[in-house]
């Protein structure tokens, strides 16, 4: 696990942020030893002064201090309580990877424009683009509901580690295993109430510390409105990551719940939900060293690994993956440019590729710039000067670093494999998941129970009605050959002998013939027949079609070759990792660590400002509507914004919303963010809405394993930009009348 979390990823102190600008000033390469100097000076001890950390709201009583020193006017209690109404009453999961957060009493949810993308999306079609033209429901009848998507709540959040470690200290490894699961399994189900919370435990540091985490889930959210993707996502995939930035990335959505307010499936008797919070927000604005705060669900950081791990990242894995994925996004690209139908079809799957390759890309620079492996190498060293001080820290962790270097060495090819099965073939071309998909009709034997038959019939009917809305042949036809190419490439020891005589021949046409030209996953009618008229004779039929086969005999085979020997080296790491992690904390005593991120509830806070990217080049902390016009441009698809935009700038028309006479778009602020962040509330010193976090500064990227507080900023959109697109562009002004509007 510790290993895809490296792969999935995606530290600081205030004052060394003038030394890093005053020295970048001198030679490049001085300045270069001096990075270095200051990366291991402050790595693991920077967290004296906030801007890196991603806390456990539970415990600010630890940061309190620190907080209110940097400005913060409200309490730990204000932020997170479990006896009254508080802020983390008001911030919720957003569908399953996505922070929100509630602004108004009658349940109304801000997230991403790139968090309800799927929805919005989903309702789109060549007639009613909401993509395009955007979407407002003039009226609560109006609004949209969006099967699958849920809110979570957090009730709270409870220090289990003694009762997940109960009875556990006499035992060996596998029977202590063992012991914690069903440990864990009792904790969760004593507290969902029966079932009517989600329950989840998760470990902290690595297995050290273990949380409880109890959620109550609506499953009622309907699209409210979106703004026109030329706003929402203004500067498209060219923009992304990156400062200067002009992107309205923001949706809303509402809550829908049972008349006592209690999740309910979708109804049209359901009422809108009364949280027992909500941000107000505010239209004061935000200045230079402003304290702030971003309240959400960071995804996966991997801040404590060792020196072999970053290099595994930096060196490998990442420039391998940005590699696949070029392919990919030139073959999209190409097919999208050429039909309007496709850049529907394809506008999500595109952007998902296209984020994590771009993420990749500043993180290795990012990384080498930190000198990150040497940086942690001095870490190491310090660590074993500290084990070496006393016999009973040589015993316990003397093998750590050693061990490392070991399995961190024979991991290497194995995680090669499996970032390519993972890019080529299981996130490969559509026809490999509608495979996927279809296997699952093999579950079905004589003595299945009728009504399991016709339960998994249809649904599999709707993914397939689902799958072929968003599926162009030709598109996937040229991504299987490429990627088939790709994945070729493997040494042959990891790959299936049937894989490799198919791809004897370098024609592509006839690999093509040879398996789409003769599968019926192609055709929709075909399949939906398929499906309904199964029966057990129509086994030998899916064995047979040349795209199951292919898949069915590439997955078995990597599950019976690589992932085994994957897994168990990565369990191997991850248990070292837990040993490794128990010695810093123990090294690292008297400070005040934060556990890295794990998708549950954290608080980050920073300030407000900008940067200095490179030499000669500094970075203001905000932008405005003067630069989406020096953008704009109706020949550049990213870059063509709506003609109302246009001439509300022209007429000055920005309503209550403006400073100094031209509109606020979005602010950089010094807060520790990641994935799972995006749709944060972004709050001032006195826990008011000023802005919904959607990215990270490109120079930055590398923060997942690395922060550097002179270069890593997240992004913000200005709440007074959100209110001018409602207001004034959608002219949606009526669901501010809902809101609590702060302006003075
Ligand atoms: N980089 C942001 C994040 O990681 C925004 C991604 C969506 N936008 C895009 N252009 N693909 O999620
Ligand atoms: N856009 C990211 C998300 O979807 C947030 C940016 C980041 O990774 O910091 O969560």
């Amino acid at each position: 696990m510790i290993v895809i979390r490296v792969l999935l990823v995606l530290f600081s102190s205030l004052f060394l942020c003038p030394f890093i600008i005053y020295f970048e000033t001198i030679t490049r390469d001085m300045s270069r030893r001096i990075l270095v100097i200051s990366a291991l000076l402050f790595l693991f001890v920077a967290n004296v002064t906030a801007r890196e950390g991603m806390w456990i709201p539970a415990l600010l009583n630890r940061n309190i201090d620190e907080m209110q020193q940097m400005g913060f006017q409200l309490t730990a209690d204000d932020i997170y309580s479990v006896n009254h109404a508080s802020m983390k009453d008001a911030v919720v999961i957003f569908g399953r990877g996505c922070t929100g957060e509630m602004i108004s009493g009658e349940g109304l949810v801000l997230t991403n424009h790139h968090c309800g993308y799927d929805a919005i999306q989903d309702h789109s079609s060549l007639e009613h683009d909401y993509l395009t033209d955007g979407f407002w429901a003039r009226s609560r009848d109006e609004e949209l509901p969006n099967p699958g998507l849920t809110v979570k709540f957090l009730d709270r959040m409870e220090d289990v580690t003694d009762r997940v470690m109960k009875g556990i200290s006499a035992l060996g490894e596998s029977k202590r295993d063992s012991i914690m699961k069903a440990n864990i399994k009792e904790i969760e189900t004593s507290a969902s109430d029966s079932g009517r919370f989600n329950t989840v435990v998760k470990p902290l540091f690595y297995g050290n510390q273990y949380f409880l985490y109890v959620y109550l889930e609506y499953t009622d959210v309907r699209l409210v409105g979106a703004p026109p993707s030329s706003i929402g996502k203004f500067g498209g995939d060219t923009d992304n990551w990156m400062w200067p930035r002009h992107t309205g990335d923001f949706s809303v959505f509402r809550v829908y719940a049972d008349k006592d307010n209690q999740p309910a499936k979708y109804s049209k008797d359901n009422i809108p939900f009364k949280p027992k919070k909500f941000f107000p927000v505010s239209l004061k604005g935000v200045k230079a060293n402003d304290f702030t705060m971003v309240f959400g669900y960071p995804g996966t950081t991997t801040q404590y690994l060792p020196s072999q791990a970053v290099d595994l990242v930096m060196t490998q894995s990442d420039p391998d993956r940005i590699a696949i994925r070029d392919r990919k996004l030139q073959i999209l690209a190409n097919q999208m440019e050429a039909d309007r139908k496709v850049r529907i079809q394809y506008a999500a799957k595109y952007a998902n590729i296209s984020n994590s390759w771009k993420k990749w890309q500043g993180e290795v620079l990012g990384l080498k710039r930190l000198n990150a492996v040497e940086a942690k190498k001095s870490f190491e060293a310090d660590f074993t000067n500290w084990i070496n001080a006393a016999p009973d820290r040589q015993e316990k962790y003397g093998k750590v670093l050693p061990e490392f270097e070991k399995l961190y060495e024979a991991i290497r090819s194995w995680t090669r494999a499996r970032d390519y099965y993972s890019e080529t073939v299981r996130n490969g071309c559509d026809a490999f998941k509608m495979a996927d998909m279809v296997n699952h009709l093999q579950l079905i034997s004589p003595k299945s129970d009728a009504k399991m038959v016709e339960k998994l019939k249809s649904k599999l009917i709707e993914e397939t009605e689902n799958y072929f809305k968003d599926y162009d042949r030709a598109t996937d036809e040229k991504m299987f050959v490429a990627l088939m190419r790709i994945y070729r490439k493997l040494d042959r020891s990891v790959l299936p002998a049937d894989f490799i005589k198919l791809m004897d021949s370098n024609d592509d046409a006839k690999l093509l013939d040879r398996v789409y030209g003769k599968s019926m996953l192609c055709n929709k009618e075909k399949i939906l027949a398929f499906i309904n008229n199964f029966s057990q004779k129509g086994t030998t039929q899916l064995q047979k079609d040349p795209l199951i086969k292919l898949y069915s005999v590439m997955k078995k085979h990597y599950a019976e070759t690589v992932e085994p020997i994957y897994n168990e080296l990565d369990a191997k790491i991850l248990s070292n990792q837990k040993l490794y992690m128990e010695g810093i904390l123990a090294m690292k005593s008297d400070k005040n660590l934060y556990p890295d991120a794990n998708f549950t509830l954290r608080v980050s806070y920073g300030k407000v400002e900008g940067y200095q990217p490179r030499d000669g080049v500094r970075y203001d902390y905000f932008t405005t509507l003067d630069g989406i016009m020096e953008k704009d441009n109706p020949e550049i698809y990213d870059y063509n914004i709506p003609q109302k935009l246009r001439d509300l700038y022209a007429a000055k028309d920005f309503g209550s919303y403006a400073e100094n006479g031209t509109m606020p778009v979005c602010f950089a602020a010094s807060n520790h963010t990641t994935g799972g962040n995006s749709g944060s509330p972004v709050v001032n010193a006195r826990g008011e809405l000023i802005g919904i976090n959607f990215d990270r500064c490109w120079e930055g990227t590398m923060s997942d394993l690395m922060f550097d507080p002179s270069q890593c900023r997240n992004i913000a959109l200005d709440m007074r930009y959100v209110m001018f697109v409602i207001d004034k562009v959608a002219g949606a002004g009526y669901l501010l009348d809902e809101m609590q509007l702060i302006r003075n």
